[in-house]
């Protein structure tokens, strides 16, 4: 059992992130989630958050974080996750509120209460984690590792060099990667070979709550793919929480990983250092590259058909 703090901009995929680390809860212990500014405001995400929580049903602490980025301009991604940051399903008004202490304190508060280290799942832009880092440098030794989607060897996604998570806020990335703190990099590379096929996320449609929920997601997300003809798209954030729960699914190598803050055309490259013949200890930055394909689609629709039942056994009492 590991115990974890999200930090999310939900976000179609942060919220299949979220329903996968609920449906395990004897091996992830969720602590909290924490919100910050990236797919859409600060507001729509957490509300987001609230509404997915109160759908299935679950009573999790969410604390709103960073309104913006460190030093560049908020740049929302309403073409990639709508207006609300989560377009497609139509979910109740959220009841639960958020605990009314900001993100960067549910951290401090958290982490100096928990007798044992704790596993940061971060799925969106560092904004939150990079002013903990800085305000608490005391805490950070509590931090067990952090468990990210973002950043890319090669190619990018929100430019030609440049992960969106990494791109919105490279200045706090800078100070995460800097940190000392382990990190586990779920990149473009492994989460373009995890893919999940569109005919495949057809079997999810009117097979229940759940399912019909992460149809709806995946329905909207994935319209960019579809309009193109690709026959599969991403989950992007849902790999960590795949890592955390089924590590022998993956490869990965350890590499030194430098963040581009200024170039205009490279910000937010996260450049790794290939040269093998050099003092490696600097290379703390473990990067997932590939993935067994079959297993995790597996794992993938298992997982949404046991929440199902889940959900149905809690609510049927
Ligand atoms: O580049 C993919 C990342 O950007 C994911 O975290 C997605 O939610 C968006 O925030
Ligand atoms: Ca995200």
């Amino acid at each position: 059992m590991v115990d974890v703090i999200f930090d999310v901009d939900t976000g179609h995929d942060d919220a299949i992130a979220i329903m996968t680390a609920l449906t395990y809860p004897e091996k992830i212990n969720i602590l909290g989630i924490t919100t910050v500014a990236g797919n859409q405001t600060v507001e729509k995400v957490t509300d987001n958050t609230l509404k997915l929580l109160d759908y299935l049903g679950c009573f999790i602490p969410v604390a709103a974080g960073l309104t913006r980025p460190i030093r560049y301009p908020l740049e929302v991604q309403p073409e990639a996750h709508g207006e609300s940051g989560m377009d497609g399903p139509v979910l109740p008004p959220a009841k639960s509120r958020t605990l009314g202490i900001h993100a960067v304190e549910f951290l401090r508060k958290t982490l100096e209460e928990s007798d044992r280290k704790v596993t940061v799942i971060a799925l969106a832009p560092l904004t939150n984690l990079a002013f903990f880092i800085r305000m608490y440098p005391e805490l950070i030794s509590k931090i067990e590792k952090i468990e990210m989607m973002g950043g890319s060897l090669y190619a990018g996604n929100i430019t030609e060099k440049a992960e969106f998570n990494i791109y919105h806020d490279p200045d706090a990335a800078k100070i995460v990667f800097e940190s000392g703190i382990p990190i586990v990099m779920s990149g473009l590379e492994v989460c373009r070979k995890a893919a999940i096929p569109h005919d495949a996320m057809e079997q999810l449609k009117g097979k229940g709550k759940v399912s019909q929920l992460v149809y709806e997601l995946l329905y909207f997300y994935c319209h960019y793919s579809r309009e193109r003809g690709w026959d599969s798209s991403e989950i992007f954030d849902i790999t960590p929480v795949f890592h955390i729960l089924w590590p022998e699914l993956f490869e990965s190598k350890y590499y030194h990983i430098g963040i581009e803050t200024e170039s205009p055309a490279y910000r937010g490259m996260t450049a790794a250092d290939f040269r093998g013949d050099r003092d490696r200890t600097k290379d703390r930055t473990e990067v997932l590259l590939d993935v067994n394909l079959e297993k995790y689609q597996e794992r993938f629709f298992e997982t949404i058909a046991k929440l199902e039942k889940m959900l149905k056994q809690d609510l049927s009492h």
